[in-house]
């Protein structure tokens, strides 16, 4: 791992020092990178999700165009373009290399607290196993990290090392079938094919976007994407920031940014009365009344707001004023940056590109060995239902010793059950107003990959006619941020997955 040497990358023809191995999107944020490329329209554009889903970071590093540079670290001798001269990404021109091939008997996709659960249990219990991740590192989103990882997510490494789990970081799934999955180079487009006898999902959720005016700007972040720069070497300090949005992610993201020295507004979109009877929960547990009382009071200095949420965001190139509504009337913030997010959406696409079932609500349909229905296949964590870290590592053990042939513990079950409940009263605390839906309207953006407007969206018959005549889902990021607000305004329920399930590298020539 590296410590905080510095090394020379080569940015958009200049010679720049740089802190080794930090995230290449936070890095370019200090250089002052806030607009990374710009839209079919030219409006610029920079970072929006830092995790992967929204493709907003790419740049052309090392001659690979469309490289997501959230997920990628900083290397020495690194040449970095940005994509703001450049015309739309060529998509689908992945690099042509002979395919590496590799075999396991169990393939866990995603290195997060359910996949590495799910890869250790089995394991242990004998199978080959082969985790494979897009992000540099294990950890997933709560353990992500640069230097050092958490401690219970060093234990479940080592636990995972133990056992003789391998592990491919930095490949995304981009195909399959079960029994066999395609990983592509997040960095280079080249790809792996895997072949397996079983496989577990666990994928995690990415977060909710909502739009409203002003969205797009560059420096308008999601909430776990500022907690995902931060971690990955972007410095808050005396920065004014607004975190707003829903849910108790935002209070994780507060008190990161607080931690660093940043002065923090906290907006809630719920009110306290919604949320009354999720205390009335959390006092029913002893551990849970000592997090919350910890997080409480570790935010005891920033200001909250509840029943609140940004109607606009103002600036010249980048994000310099909030609006918000508030109890008392509009106010208005001068931030350095906002980060929004109205809550997680379970990431289901390499579940769906497999065949598996998906509910109602959006969740990956499992029995109560996390079995899928189609065989082979298991699915934990976050897919499955957005309930925290213990469901995630109870759900992958539960996983893990499925897809090993033996029967998990019915106390095991139980908890699966019990967080079920818990991710379902945080859920109901969190209900989104439907003041929410009505902000992107008109001129608003909504697909930000093709600069789709709601007013154009709104004008097309149906989500297929959408997509055919206005391209709405149809760039890099496939939907991942703009079909997933037309669901949540009821619009669609789900779309068709085709392969690729993600968008990878092409070529791309550095200019200067
Ligand atoms: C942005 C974000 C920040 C969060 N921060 C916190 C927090 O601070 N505290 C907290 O309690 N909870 C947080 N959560 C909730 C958190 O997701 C859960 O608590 C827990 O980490 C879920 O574990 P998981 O293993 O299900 O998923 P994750 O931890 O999300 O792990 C999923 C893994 O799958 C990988 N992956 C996804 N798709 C592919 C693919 N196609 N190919 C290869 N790899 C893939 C991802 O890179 C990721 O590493 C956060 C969630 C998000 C989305
Ligand atoms: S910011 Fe990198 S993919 Fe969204």
């Amino acid at each position: 791992m590296s410590g905080d040497r510095k090394v020379k990358i080569r940015l958009d023809g200049v010679w720049v020092e740089v802190t080794e191995g930090v995230q290449l999107a936070a890095a370019l944020l200090e250089l002052g990178f806030v607009s990374l490329r710009r839209s079919p329209t030219g409006q610029p554009r920079g970072a929006l999700c830092a995790m992967g889903s929204c493709h907003e970071c790419r740049a052309v590093i090392d001659g690979h165009r469309g490289v997501r540079s959230c997920l990628i670290r900083v290397r020495d001798q690194m040449r970095v373009e940005t994509e703001r001269d450049l015309g739309p990404s060529p998509l689908g021109a992945l690099v042509i290399s002979p395919s590496q091939r590799q075999v396991a008997d169990l393939v866990v996709i995603g290195a997060g607290p359910a996949g590495l659960a799910a890869a250790s249990a089995a394991a242990e219990l004998g199978m080959d196993v082969l985790v494979v991740d897009e992000s540099p590192a294990p950890g997933g989103r709560i353990w992500a990290h640069l230097k050092r990882a958490p401690a219970e997510a060093r234990s479940w490494i080592e636990r995972a090392e133990r056992a003789g789990v391998r592990r491919l970081h930095g490949y995304s799934v981009t195909d399959g079938e079960p029994g066999r999955i395609q990983a592509t180079s997040v960095a280079s487009g080249e790809s792996v094919e895997i072949e397996c006898d079983r496989m577990v999902i666990a994928t995690g959720a990415r977060e909710r976007f909502l739009p409203f005016p002003g969205w797009t700007l560059p420096g308008v972040v999601g909430a776990g994407a500022l907690q995902s720069l931060i971690k990955g070497g972007l410095d808050v300090k005396g920065k004014r920031l607004v975190v707003a949005g829903t849910g108790p992610l935002l209070l994780a993201v507060a008190q990161l940014a607080r931690q660093q020295g940043a002065s923090v507004l906290l907006v809630e979109q719920a009110s306290y009365f919604n949320r009354i009877p999720l205390l009335l929960r959390v006092l029913q547990s002893t551990t849970r009344v000592r997090q919350t009382w910890a997080l409480w009071k570790s935010l005891r200095d920033v200001e909250k707001l509840s029943s609140s949420w940004p109607v606009k965001a103002e600036g010249h190139q980048r994000v310099e004023r909030v609006h918000l509504r508030t109890e008392n009337g509009i106010r208005i913030e001068e931030v350095d940056g906002l980060a929004v997010g109205f809550g997680l959406i379970p990431e289901t696409r390499v579940a769906e590109g497999l065949g598996c079932r998906i509910l109602d609500d959006g969740c990956v349909a499992v029995d109560h060995q996390q079995w899928t229905g189609v065989e082979g296949v298991y699915c934990a964590g976050e897919p499955t239902g957005i309930a925290g870290c213990e469901a995630a590592i109870d759900s992958g053990l539960v996983a893990g010793i499925s897809a090993a042939g033996r029967a998990p513990r019915a106390h095991l079950r139980a908890r699966v059950r019990r967080h079920q409940v818990w991710g379902a009263a945080l859920e109901a605390a969190h209900s989104l107003r439907p003041e929410l839906f009505h902000q992107g309207q008109g001129d608003v953006v909504l697909c930000r990959c093709e600069d789709v407007t709601a007013g154009s969206v709104d004008r097309s018959v149906s989500s297929r006619e959408a997509r055919v005549l206005c391209r709405i889902g149809m760039g890099p990021c496939q939907g991942r941020v703009c079909m997933a607000i037309l669901q949540a305004r009821g619009e669609i329920r789900s779309d068709s997955v085709r392969p690729p399930w993600s968008t990878s590298p092409g070529k791309g020539e550095i200019s200067r």
